[in-house]
């Protein structure tokens, strides 16, 4: 069985009270039940990984070589700034999908950039929670084209 582990970044263990307008009101247990359901109908195992410290991330990206075969990685406002998190993905070796709840292209000028982006094999923003589901998707699609 493949495994896949998912990283929610700062601030998104407040889903569902913070700024619901923009994140929606599903609280990040709902979503994680959501996305361990997607993973068990697609046969997948999945990890998910909360943390606001950068280095408990960069931490778990490391770990995560050799023990997954894919990450999806939601990393909140660290996708606008942290060479950390980018080097730590590039390091990986693995395919990563990084997803956004909100679509970080129609917002404040700062979220327009993602350092992360050139480094993982590609990007869902803007859908809500089900960014999680279609990355997983896109894992499984991975999955059967890459040998
Ligand atoms: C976010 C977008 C980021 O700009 C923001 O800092 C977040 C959440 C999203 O999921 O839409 O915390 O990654």
């Amino acid at each position: 069985m493949k495994r896949v582990l998912v990283i929610h970044g700062p601030n998104l263990n407040l889903l569902g009270e913070r700024e619901a307008t923009i994140y929606g009101t599903e609280t990040l247990e709902t979503i994680d039940g959501k996305i361990k359901e997607a993973a068990s109908q697609h046969q997948l195992e999945v990890e998910t990984f909360q943390s606001n410290h950068e280095g408990a991330i960069v931490d778990k990206l490391q770990e995560s070589r050799g023990a997954f075969d894919a990450v999806i990685i939601n990393p909140a406002a660290l996708s606008h700034y942290s060479i950390a998190i980018r080097d730590a993905i590039a390091a990986t070796d693995l395919p990563v999908v990084e997803v956004h709840l909100s679509n970080i292209y129609r917002r404040e000028k700062f979220r327009k950039t993602s350092v992360i982006a050139p480094v993982v094999v590609g990007q869902i923003t803007g859908f809500g929670s089900d960014v999680y589901i279609l990355a997983l998707q896109a894992v499984v699609q991975l999955f059967r084209t890459v040998v």
